[in-house]
């Protein structure tokens, strides 16, 4: 072949690539070309990408002290560690010491783990602990003040992580925290505006000494450092002792002193029996993909599998992205699967979740024997009988690559914002509101208009029900994807939207984080949605067929995710809905 047919050969096969490149994307487009100036991002924040590590987290700060970990030879389990005691400092709102959460590990070799470190409900905990003498709920009791929270799982998750995985001494990954709370963190403009917010709820729940409110009840702004002496403390107890520095000696009667000051239920017993629990990961397949997550009492992992296995046999890469029948078939998936989580999820500890059953291929098809792509089903009509209980937004995600390979997916939560707003006098931290994550009176709305199942009733040491999804996704058995949100209900839909956007419509990882999101969790029977995420078209193309749209002030997710690209880089994508950063090396 002379050079000018090897030209030709050349110029064809890019045009060729390209040309296959505009037909892949064709639905992407599609969205564009309906209202062509309607752009389908949150924002154009550009990925991070790098050859050795990755990691991506709700807080710079936390992000640096993970970086620094893998560059000082610790492996991704060593960074995790580190990141989630960092966060119980920058990001006080949702990383916690006094909180719990999920961890999803694979090693370079394929090798997968998960942990539950999630909270569990008090010895002395009760069905009705929530409700007055005549069995109605009593406003607020689940969610501000010390009757509020469940023992707490983080300390315990993060020495048995490193008890397993960690290569680098415990000392040193929590030194990092240390020098954070103790030197102090420059609060960030959402940080700031949620302590204003809490301010008075501070004062409530505690005495008016809370390094967290500032005297006078000035408010705090953008800029001020915020010095937590009692947690650098704490940590320094939990740096020597490991899981003694918190379940016993000092923190404990600290943390039991506080909950006998507030009435709360939490006693040394509990902390004394508190274990995390190594758990058999879920895993399950979409198309080529491997999906690697969080078994109950996670709700996400058994919700995500199912979403999926609805959405599969459909072109939605043709259709494109927020093309009218895309979103249609996701919709109609939700509702099917939030219906079976309240139905059938709670901590397997206790009841029997059906999880085979609930994402097998049979199972999945009879659920969908009522679809019509002519009308909106109804969710009164759609059988299972749950309604999914309250979930705040205020939860956190991290996900880690190291240079080998290992991939870590943790998500973390106080339940709301800075949890209970209560703060363990001495000890400095805020304490979880995880018990609203029961349903507080199975069959009767709570105060958000929602109603629990039985399956998810309180119960002594029981765990409450999660949405929090993090995952890992497999292509051709090598590491592709690591991805994961906080945002209660909204944590599943999230990360379903999030992987479909990477896999099927082409975005790169941070494109897919800043895209425009929705949700619909059955009831109530409405999809939420974000400004700009659908087009007008769109909009009247699904109402027509009966479906009940509401767009949304508030933004969907805050996802903290790492793609591997086809050169072997790491991209880190970042919510720029909020403080969270993508570092790599
Ligand atoms: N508290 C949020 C969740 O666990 O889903």
């Amino acid at each position: 072949m002379n050079k000018l047919s090897l030209l030709l050969v050349a110029v064809s096969v890019s045009i060729n690539a390209f040309c296959q490149e505009v037909k892949e994307n064709k639905g992407f487009y599609q969205f564009l070309t309906d209202d062509p100036n309607q752009k389908p991002f949150y924002s154009d924040r550009q990925g991070v990408v790098a050859s050795n590590g990755m990691v991506a987290s709700a807080h710079p700060e936390a992000s640096k002290v993970g970086i620094d970990i893998l560059k000082k030879g610790g492996n991704a389990t060593d960074a995790a560690v580190a990141v989630q005691f960092a966060l119980a400092v920058v990001h006080p709102s949702a990383g916690n010491i006094g909180g719990g959460g999920f961890f999803v590990y694979r090693t370079r070799k394929g090798k997968n783990y998960t942990l539950d470190f999630r909270e569990k409900a008090p010895l002395k905990g009760h069905k009705d602990m929530y409700l007055d003498a005549k069995g109605d709920v009593i406003p607020g009791l689940s969610l501000t003040g010390h009757l509020a929270s469940g023992v707490p799982g983080s300390v315990d998750g993060m020495v048995e992580v490193h008890k397993k995985f960690g290569n680098l001494p415990w000392n040193m990954l929590l030194q990092p925290a240390i020098d954070l709370a103790e030197k102090g963190v420059i609060l960030t403009a959402k940080e700031a505006t949620g302590l204003n917010r809490i301010k008075n709820d501070l004062l409530k729940v505690n005495s008016d000494t809370t390094y967290f409110r500032l005297p006078d009840g000035r408010e705090w702004k953008a800029g001020d450092l915020l010095v937590q002496k009692d947690l650098g403390k704490t940590l320094r107890r939990i740096q020597e002792k490991g899981r003694a520095g918190f379940y016993e000696g000092e923190t404990a009667a600290l943390l039991v002193a506080e909950m006998e000051r507030g009435k709360g239920f939490i006693t040394d017993e509990d902390l004394n029996q508190y274990h995390s629990a190594w758990r058999t990961p879920l895993v399950g397949q979409y198309k080529d993909y491997k999906l690697i997550t969080m078994p109950p009492v996670s709700s996400g992992g058994v919700a995500l599998l199912q979403l999926l296995k609805f959405v599969e046999p459909y072109p939605l890469k043709r259709w494109g992205w927020h093309a009218d029948s895309t979103i249609q078939v996701m919709i109609e998936a939700e509702r099917r699967v939030y219906a079976d989580r309240a139905k059938f999820l709670g901590d397997p500890d206790f009841v029997k979740v059906p999880v085979r059953e609930l994402i097998s291929p049979d199972y999945l098809k009879q659920r969908w024997e009522d679809f019509d792509f002519n009308k909106a089903s109804e969710s009164k009509v759609v059988k299972g009988g749950y309604i999914p209980t309250y979930e705040s937004l205020e939860t956190t995600h991290f996900s880690i690559v190291d240079k080998e390979g290992n991939a870590v997916s943790v998500t973390t939560t106080l339940n709301g914002g800075y949890g209970s707003r209560v703060v363990v006098k001495g000890a400095g931290f805020f304490m979880n509101n995880e018990m609203d994550d029961f349903s507080i009176k199975p069959g009767v709305p709570n105060m958000f208009g929602l109603i629990g199942s039985e399956a998810n009733a309180i119960a002594p040491s029981k765990r409450m029900l999660s949405s929090m999804t993090p995952t890992i996704v497999e292509k051709g058995k090598k590491l592709y994807m690591v991805v994961g949100t906080p945002g209660g209900s909204t944590i599943i839909t999230s990360v379903f939207q999030t992987i479909l956007n990477v896999l099927e419509h082409g975005m790169t990882m941070q494109e897919s984080v800043n895209a425009f999101k929705f949700h619909h969790q059955w009831l109530p029977d409405k999809t939420t949605f974000e400004s700009g995420a659908f087009t007008e078209g769109v909009i009247q193309r699904l109402q027509s067929r009966g479906y009940i749209l509401e767009m949304q002030r508030n933004t969907i997710g805050r996802m903290d995710c790492i793609l591997v690209r086809p050169d072997g880089t790491l991209e880190g994508g970042s919510d720029p809905r909020g403080d969270d950063t993508s570092v790599g090396y």
